[in-house]
């Protein structure tokens, strides 16, 4: 097997190097944010891109300064350091990024006062993360997390329970993932993916203040949808019945990326395979990924010289 390298606390090390201490904070009680970021590969052009290493990065200081995690670091310098490392792993393919921001303290107590943040970022090959083309979901008894209780838009370690959770029991019960509603019954998102619904013409997505994850692919999916399709974009509360009544529905996300719905609570959605309109924004998506698109060339960025 051919080595791994690893970004540590500012320096790209082997990652045999790196380990985490029993009585770290980030361990004991999951005191940490993350980002999921790939990088794409394309063969015509023997060259990797990261993609919209920007938005992530923007995203993941914005959750380290709520969580009152210090990182030392700029966007520029992690989007900098982040194709350092998938030069030194030398990936020809595409492309899994995790950088982890976390309170790596060894003292007892949940605090987010002490000054031991640490910053690590790991890479591995990623190509489909469903394992399947089109999904069966269901809605699980759990309730996605509030804003106000451990907020969904920083990406915290410790939220990822809620989503363990939910596809847990979504896996158990035979659909390929799950969906959560809010606590007051809105459709929510999926554990690691947000979730569209396309009905007479409109494309419609829940709101931020219905407790998701701002994805950074749902921002896309929002402007194809917009700008090159023409289509009427909403974002705002959908109820359970109105999506069993969808003509489409779709995750999107970074490992996710675009994919459709077919069933949902055992319900056929639409024809019961992809719908157009998802098979048009797929096409889209994966068609700007790799800087071939000028006008989203801006979210590329190419790692080999
Ligand atoms: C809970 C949750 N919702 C939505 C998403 C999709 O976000 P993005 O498109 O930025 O990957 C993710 C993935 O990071 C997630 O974990």
């Amino acid at each position: 097997m051919s080595k791994s390298y690893v970004f540590y606390q500012g320096k790209i090390v082997d990652e045999s190097e790196v380990s985490i201490g029993i009585r770290s904070k980030a361990f004991n009680y999951g005191l940490g944010c993350f980002e999921g970021i790939r990088a794409y590969w394309d063969e015509d052009q023997n060259q990797l891109y990261g993609f919209r290493l920007k938005d992530h990065y923007t995203r993941l200081l914005q959750s380290a300064k709520t969580l009152n995690l210090k990182v030392p670091y700029t966007v520029e310098e992690l989007s900098n350091f982040t194709i350092e490392l998938l030069k030194k792993n030398n990936f020809k393919r595409t492309t899994y990024i995790r950088p982890i921001v976390y309170n790596d303290a060894q003292d007892i107590g949940p605090s987010l006062t002490t000054p031991d943040t640490k910053v690590v970022i790991y890479c591995q090959p990623l190509d489909k993360y469903a394992g399947k083309s089109e999904l069966s979901v269901g809605f699980v008894s759990w309730r996605r997390l509030e804003d106000n209780m451990l907020p969904p838009r920083t990406k915290a370690t410790a939220a990822y329970l809620n989503s363990a959770l939910a596809s847990l029991e979504a896996h158990q019960a035979g659909y390929d993932e799950g969906l959560f509603l809010t606590s007051n019954g809105h459709v929510c998102e999926g554990p690691g993916e947000n979730v569209f619904i396309y009905k007479k013409g409109k494309l419609i997505t829940p709101p931020a203040s219905d407790n998701i994850l701002e994805g950074i692919t749902r921002d896309l999916v929002i402007r194809l949808g917009k700008e090159e399709l023409g289509l009427e974009v909403e974002e705002r509360s959908i109820s359970r019945t109105e999506l069993y009544a969808s003509d489409e529905v779709f995750f999107s996300g970074t490992a996710m990326e675009v994919t459709p719905i077919i069933e949902v609570d055992h319900r056929t959605v639409g024809a019961g395979k992809e719908g157009e309109l998802c098979k048009k924004i797929k096409e889209l998506f994966f068609g700007l990924t790799v800087g071939k698109n000028p006008k989203y060339a801006e979210y590329c960025t190419p790692v080999y010289k």
